[in-house]
Order: structure tokens, then sequence, then C-alpha cells
């Protein structure tokens, strides 16, 4: 049975760590929605004075984040030492777990910056396991073409047979970057009872077979639950983010870069952020 359409929603700007403008996709007041997402945010811009203030040093806890880059580089740096720069098409993929403390600094080329940050949540057992990060280089990411007209970087999970480079994941997750050429059709399965949402990145297209609605540029598209997405394009290109996961089920207990699953567990964070305590390893 194709997934039906839930919602459409359009991402919101909003303004975030020392005064970037970026675009919500989703977040706080979406949850539990998205479980086992937790927020996306879009930071593409033109404009270097809506990005250049960046992300200095902030702590996460409870969560991993997957940052995923179109244009321009983030430069970054963390409590566990690893330090590097973000480039086009490379993914960053950390779990905060236990704890980390980093800053993301973005730089344009051209002035041009842009992409995608996806928090996933974690459960119970994991949110306190150490943290772990993975850089992948966008020549690590497979780019398929599952047909004619039709082009998908598998980063996480599973296309046309291909595996996306980022495994053993704490929550099964799959991440694909689709790219359709006009009129073509898109057919994918996803696992029965994992929550899947679109994002349309560029162009327009249909999100359910007899929908005559399209969808555009920055709209969120989430689905029912049932077995395969059936995507089409109209009379332009489409470009869009297509990721599922296996849904938590647990309480959110969630402040500002930590998220928890009771509210005790958020004071001992902050707590343990004010006194130096935070970092485990
Ligand atoms: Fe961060």
């Amino acid at each position: 049975m194709n997934r039906k359409i839930e919602s459409v929603f359009k991402s919101k700007p909003t303004i975030e760590g020392a005064g970037v403008n970026l675009k919500r996709v989703f977040g706080y007041n979406e949850v539990p929605l998205l479980d086992p997402f937790l927020l996306l945010d879009d930071f593409r811009s033109r404009d270097p004075k809506d990005y250049i203030a960046g992300f200095p040093w902030h702590p996460h806890r409870g969560i991993e984040t997957v940052t995923y880059m179109l244009e321009g580089t983030v430069e970054h740096g963390d409590s566990m030492g690893n330090k590097g720069i973000i480039g086009p098409g490379d993914v960053q993929w950390m779990t905060a777990g236990s704890g980390i403390i980093h800053q993301e600094m973005p730089k344009g080329i051209n002035g041009h910056m842009g992409g995608f940050q996806l928090w996933v949540n974690l459960p119970s057992t994991h949110k306190m396991m150490g943290p772990r990060y993975r850089e992948i280089k966008k020549e690590q990411i497979p780019e398929i073409s599952p047909g004619k007209g039709i082009n998908i970087r598998v980063i996480s999970g599973e296309a046309g047979g291909i595996k996306g480079p980022v495994k053993d994941l704490v929550v099964d997750s799959e991440y694909l970057d689709v790219s359709m050429e006009p009129n073509m059709e898109f057919i994918h399965k996803i696992q029965k009872g994992y929550r899947v949402f679109a994002y349309v990145i560029e162009g327009n297209g249909f999100f359910e077979p007899e929908n005559s609605n399209s969808i555009d540029r920055e709209h969120l598209v989430i689905f029912k639950d049932g077995d395969n997405v059936q995507i089409s394009s109209g009379d332009q290109n489409l470009r869009f983010l297509l990721i599922s996961g296996k849904p938590i089920g647990e309480p959110v207990a969630w402040y500002g870069p930590i998220v928890m699953n009771t509210r005790e567990e958020l004071e001992i964070a902050f707590e343990e952020y004010r006194n130096g305590t935070f970092i485990k390893k």
C-alpha cells in the first residue's frame, strides 16, 4: 500500500546560534510527530550576514546531529579533539551521547552557504553512550541512478541495492538525497511502522499518487504509515531529502541543545555543564 500524506508544513525563519538566520523545518513544537527525529534546519543562504556569526561552543547530550552540506563549508571543533572542515557534499554524523561540547562555524564559498542539520533522538538505553563522531566525504557517498532521470545520494540506509556509508546506527535511519528530472516517477519502499518525511530542496512535485496538488521548495511532507512512497516530478526538476527512521516512543524532555527523557535528567545535564563535569569521555 502506498503511503498517503499525513501533513505538509512550510519551513519557518528562525534565529539560532550566535545570530544565524535559518529556516526551521520542524523542531520542538512538532514533538512527537517526527519520532525518532527531533529537528531539521535548512541553512541555505546567499548572504554571509545570515550565517557568519555561526554556532560558537555549545554542549549536546542525548541526541545525534547530522550535518549535510550542499554549498560552502562548516569549520568545526569538539571536546573529543576532532577538528575539520565539512565541505560541499560531505556529511558529519555526530553522536553526542553522554556529552560533547563543540562549535560549528559556517563559511560561504563566494557568499554561498547551504546545508541541513537533522537531530536524531537517542533511546534511554543510549542517551549516555560514549560520544561518537563520523565524517563522511562526498566521494564516499554513492550516487546511484535506479532509473533514467533519477539520481540518489545514499547517505544511510539503502536504495537501488546500494547501502550508504553511515552504518550501525543506534536508531535505524535512512537518509537519501533524491534528484528527479521532469515527469519522472520514483517508488521507494519504507519499512512498515517507520516514520518517513520528505523535504523539498528544489522545484516541486507530487508526493501521493492520486493527488494533483504539487508541493514546492521548503515544504515538509510527513507520510502516514504504509509501505512505499510514490513521488512524481511535474514540469520541472525536483530535489528532496527522503528520511525515515524507527520511532523510539519514549518521553522527550528537551531544553536547547540537550534532549533527555525526564526533566530531572535535564537539570542534571545543565548543572554538570555549569560545574565542569559535563564531559564524561
Ligand atoms: Fe551543535
